[in-house]
């Protein structure tokens, strides 16, 4: 058996919504992970998909010890990080890093991308020495297919996606093991999405990396993607490979957002089902009670709203979904079907 890398276990993170200016009253909380629990494998890459606000960048800052769960845990090789200090969380803070959304904001301007890159080894002056350090960003440029002769420049001068490069460089730089990507192509056109893509591949490959891919789309991370989970409102909803989340879908949401995947194939898409959710997500701050999604469900019943479904894998399924009524055939909504 691969070795988990990273284990969550029932993770929560709850922000306080307050009211007033000088005496700060906490009238409610944003439940904005609630109750999550995966594993992530040596090597893998697990794609986590949803729509804005589902609580993925939170699930990400979490992951990194960014900031700590209001309850549950994150263990990295088994230990539980909001644990480690001194030694053990400096290594942490080298083993996971973080790629961003949006490379126009989060390099900053002011630095070349020789600092830009070598920043990391102020912090971690372990891994490569001050003489070998502009070297060191030469070979990082060149390995993420940049210029290396480009080192005196300054992020304006690129374009977006070789500033992607750029927020890619940064983080290999001290060669870690998990990669955490939070929406790294959504900022980009989409011809050169796909080259920033392959290269998150290469390097997964030469470097035996493990990602978290955060998507809003189910469509970006399903070439990359070892295993999907699909969250919904600060929870997952279904979790599996390829063929389980692509071709055997058993919660509503997932076959929601998919119908909703453009398809090229004029036969498929005449065949297909398009299931276009009723009204908004609820606000994190008073989810509905039992199943979040069954607001928008067109298969919700009263057990629904009494009982939280769990992620399991259901009767006839061969992978966990979190709905009581998970089926394996595609379903067609039955209301604003086209
Ligand atoms: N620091 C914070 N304080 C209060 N609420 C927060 C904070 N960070 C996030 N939230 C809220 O938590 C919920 C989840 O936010 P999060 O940014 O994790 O979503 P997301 O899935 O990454 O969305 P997007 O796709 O837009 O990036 C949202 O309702 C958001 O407003
Ligand atoms: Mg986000």
């Amino acid at each position: 058996m691969t070795e988990n890398i990273i284990e969550v276990r029932d993770l929560v993170k709850h922000y306080p919504v307050t009211r007033g200016v000088v005496f700060k009253k906490t009238i409610g909380h944003v439940k904005a992970v609630d109750g999550v629990s995966f594993e992530l494998k040596a090597g893998e890459t697990l794609g986590v998909v949803g729509e804005s606000g589902c609580g993925k960048s939170t699930l990400a800052r979490v992951l990194m010890n960014l900031e700590k769960p209001t309850a549950g845990q994150v263990l990295y090789k088994g230990q539980d990080i909001s644990k480690l200090s001194g030694g053990a969380l400096r290594r942490l803070r080298r083993q996971i890093q973080l790629v961003m959304q949006d490379p126009y904001t989060s390099l900053n301007p002011r630095m070349t991308v020789g600092d830009l890159i070598g920043e990391p080894f102020e912090i971690h002056p372990e891994v490569a020495p001050k003489r070998s350090r502009r070297d060191k960003v030469k070979e990082l440029l060149d390995l993420v297919g940049l210029n290396p002769e480009h080192i005196n420049r300054y992020p304006h001068q690129f374009s977006g996606g070789q500033r992607q490069r750029i927020g890619i460089a940064r983080a290999l730089a001290l060669r870690p093991e998990v990669i955490v990507c939070d929406e790294p192509v959504s900022a980009l056109d989409v011809s050169i999405q796909a080259q920033v893509m392959n290269l998150l591949e290469k390097l997964q490959a030469e470097f035996g990396l493990s990602y978290v891919f955060i998507a809003h789309d189910l469509s970006v991370v399903r070439h990359l993607s070892d295993r999907v989970a699909v969250m919904y409102l600060g929870k997952m909803v279904e979790v599996g490979t390829e063929d389980e989340i692509y071709e055997r879908p058993t919660h509503p949401y997932t076959q929601a957002l998919l119908s909703a995947v453009p398809v090229p194939d004029p036969t498929v898409r005449e065949s297909k089902a398009i299931i276009r959710l009723q009204g908004d997500v609820p606000s994190p701050v008073s989810p509905p009670s039992g199943c979040r999604f069954r607001t928008r469900c067109w298969k919700a019943q009263d057990v629904c709203a009494q009982e939280v479904p769990l992620l399991q894998i259901r009767r006839g399924s061969d992978h966990p979904s979190a709905c009581h009524f998970a089926e394996k055939r595609e379903i067609v909504a039955t209301h604003e079907a086209a």
